[in-house]
C-alpha cells in the first residue's frame, strides 16, 4: 500500500510517499526555521504563511519524487491515482500551520476518492524507528511490548505501546519539553533557533577536547523520585543565574553542560522505565534524538546495565519534523474516516490517537 503523508504542524512543510510503511519512496522538508532565528522563536502567523506558500509545492516534489519514472509533465492526477490513502498531521501542533495541511489532505482526498487518515503527531514521532533506513538494519525492526521517548520541541513523554495503537502514558515533562529547554537555554547563550542543532555543535567544539571532564554543573531534578516525570524548566533559570554571576563564560563549555545536564535527566528516568516494564524494545523520537550524545548515552548505558533491551534511534532527517512518518503511522494503523470528519486538534495528547 502506498500513503501520501502530510505534515504541517509547526514551521515544516512536509510531505512524503511511503509504501507499506517502511518503505520510503520520498521524503520533502520544507522548513521556515531560518526565519524564525531572527526572532529566537516561532512566530505562529508567520508559519502559517509559509506553510500556505510551500504546501503546494512540497506535495508535488514528493508525487515527482516517488514516482521518478513518470515524466514531469504527467498530470497531477495521474500522480495522485498512484496512491493508496493520503495521512495528515491534525494535531498537536499550531492552529495555523495545521490547518493547512488538514485542508489540503481534505481537498486532495475528495478530489482523487482516497481514504484519508487523521495521524497524532507524537504518535508518528515512535513511527521513525518502523521505517527502512539502510539494508544493514533492515530485518532490525521494533518488536512489542516497546517503550518509547517521544522528545520534540514542545512535548517530552515516555509511553508504553502494547501493539500498533495500544499506547499508554507512564511519564512526561511538567513543565517544558526537552527540545524546549535546548531552544530557550540557547536563546540565553546567544545561539540561534532552533537552539537543540546549535548547543549540540557548540558543545561538540569543548568534548572533543575534554571527553572525560565532569558535567554537572546544572541541576538535574526529579531524578530521585519514584515517578517517569521530568521537569526542565529550571534549567534555564540556572543558566540565566551563572550567566549573570559570571564575567565571561566559555559558551562551549556551557553547552556541553546544558546538554549533559537535558540528557543524563532523560536517560536516567527512562532507564529506570527499562528496569520496570522490560520491554522488548527502547524506541526514541522527535527532534531531540537526533542528539548525537543522547543516542551515544542511551546506548552506554543499556550496555553497561546489561539490559536486554533492542535500542533504536532514527536518523536526524527522521528524527525531525518530517511526513514519512506520518504516512508509516497511517499504515500501521490504517483507520480511514471521511474527510468532513476530519479537524485540526492543536491540543492532542499522545493517547488521544488511535484508542482501541
Ligand atoms: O520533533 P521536532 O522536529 O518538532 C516538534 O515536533 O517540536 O523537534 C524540534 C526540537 C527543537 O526544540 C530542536 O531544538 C530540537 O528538536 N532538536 C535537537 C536537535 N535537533 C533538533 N535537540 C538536541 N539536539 C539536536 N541535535
Ligand atoms: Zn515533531
Amino acid at each position: 500500500m502506498i500513503i501520501l503523508g502530510i505534515e504541517t504542524s509547526c514551521d515544516e512543510t512536509a510531505a512524503a510517499v511511503v509504501e507499506n510503511g517502511t518503505e520510503v519512496l520520498s521524503n520533502i522538508v520544507a522548513s521556515s526555521a531560518y526565519m524564525h532565528a531572527k526572532t529566537g522563536g516561532i512566530i505562529p502567523e508567520q508559519a502559517a504563511r509559509e506553510q500556505i506558500k510551500s504546501i503546494i509545492p512540497v506535495i508535488d516534489e514528493a508525487h515527482q519524487g516517488a514516482f521518478k519514472n513518470l515524466n514531469s509533465n504527467t498530470d497531477k492526477k495521474s500522480l495522485l491515482n498512484k496512491i493508496d490513502a493520503i495521512a495528515v498531521t491534525y494535531g498537536p501542533g499550531l492552529i495555523g500551520s495545521l490547518l493547512v495541511g488538514v485542508e489540503s489532505a481534505k481537498t486532495l482526498s475528495w478530489l482523487s476518492n482516497k481514504p484519508i487518515i487523521p495521524v497524532n503527531h507524537l504518535v508518528a514521532h515512535i513511527y521513525a524507528n518502523f521505517i527502512n533506513e539502510n539494508q544493514e538494519t533492515d530485518s532490525n525492526t521494533p518488536v512489542f511490548p516497546a517503550l518509547a521517548l517521544v522528545v520534540s520541541g514542545g512535548h517530552t513523554d515516555l509511553v508504553l505501546m502494547k501493539d500498533h495503537g495500544n499506547i499508554k502514558w507512564i511519564g512526561g515533562t511538567r513543565d517544558d519539553a526537552a527540545g524546549e529547554a535546548f531552544d530557550k537555554t540557547a536563546r540565553l547563550l546567544g545561539l540561534p533557533y532552533p537552539g537543540g542543532p546549535a548547543i549540540s555543535e557548540t558543545a561538540g567544539l569543548y568534548l572533543v577536547n575534554n571527553p572525560s571532564t565532569m558535567l554537572d554543573l546544572f541541576p538535574r531534578p526529579l531524578l530521585d523520585e519514584k515517578n517517569f516525570d521530568w521537569s526542565f524548566s529550571g534549567l534555564k533559570t540556572a543558566v540565566a543565574r551563572e550567566l549573570e554571576a559570571k564575567d565571561n563564560v566559555n559558551k562551549k563549555r556551557f553547552s556541553a553542560e546544558v546538554q549533559e545536564a537535558i540528557v543524563d535527566s532523560l536517560v536516567v528516568k527512562s532507564i529506570n522505565a527499562i528496569k520496570e516494564f522490560k520491554p522488548k524494545s527502547f524506541l526514541i523520537s522527535g527532534g531531540v534524538a537526533a542528539n548525537k550524545r543522547l543516542t551515544e548515552k542511551f546506548k552506554e548505558t543499556i550496555a553497561e546495565e546489561k539490559l536486554s533491551v533492542n535500542f533504536f534511534a532514527p536518523s536526524p532527517k527522521l528524527a525531525t519534523d518530517n511526513a514519512a512518518v506520518i504516512a508509516s503511522a497511517a499504515y500501521f494503523n490504517f483507520n480511514p474516516v471521511p474527510w468532513q470528519e476530519i479537524e485540526a486538534n492543536p491540543q492532542l495528547s499522545i493517547t488521544d490517537a488511535h484508542k482501541k
